[in-house]
């Protein structure tokens, strides 16, 4: 049995559902786990602060928009922090890179933040994108790579 999928059939996972016939949501898959329970536990709830951030953004709520935001900023970060600790007992062996890796997924939300709350003009949609692609990479490109280490498949 496979245990891996590319990025692109992943990538249509992520995307699948419409919402309303135009704005989609991301829903969360069992096809998006990366076999441990901790980090898939993690990943829905950021999904969920994404979803968060798209209905303030349809609802043209600046307030909330901002809060879902920082939410998914603060999450991320600790995030990033348990799935290290996790890559470290597993001895991932592309544990560095990926730490560099969340470092710079950190450093592009920390700056797209700090853009919303200067009131720089921001597009939304692109912001939006962003943050798509933000949890695509990071879930779907990076931690299914994981896979075969949590879920004994491999040793280093
Ligand atoms: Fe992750």
């Amino acid at each position: 049995m496979r245990t891996q999928m590319d990025g692109h059939e992943l990538l249509k996972v992520l995307s699948s559902n419409k919402l309303g016939g135009h704005k989609m949501t991301i829903e969360w898959n069992d096809k998006l786990s990366v076999g441990n329970e901790a980090i898939d536990e993690d990943h829905k709830h950021l999904v969920k602060l994404i979803n968060a951030y798209e209905k303030a953004v349809s609802e043209n709520n600046l307030k909330v928009l901002g809060l879902a935001f920082t939410a998914l900023e603060k999450y991320a970060h600790e995030h990033f922090e348990r799935e290290e600790k996790i890559q470290q007992a597993v001895h991932y062996p592309h544990r560095n890179s990926h730490r560099e890796a969340h470092k710079a997924l950190l450093q592009a939300v920390e700056a797209k933040h700090k853009q919303i709350e200067n009131h720089e003009k921001i597009n939304i949609e692109e912001l939006s994108s962003f943050l798509r692609s933000w949890l695509i990479d990071h879930v779907v490109k990076e931690d299914m790579k994981l896979k075969p280490y949590l879920t004994g498949g491999r040793t280093q």
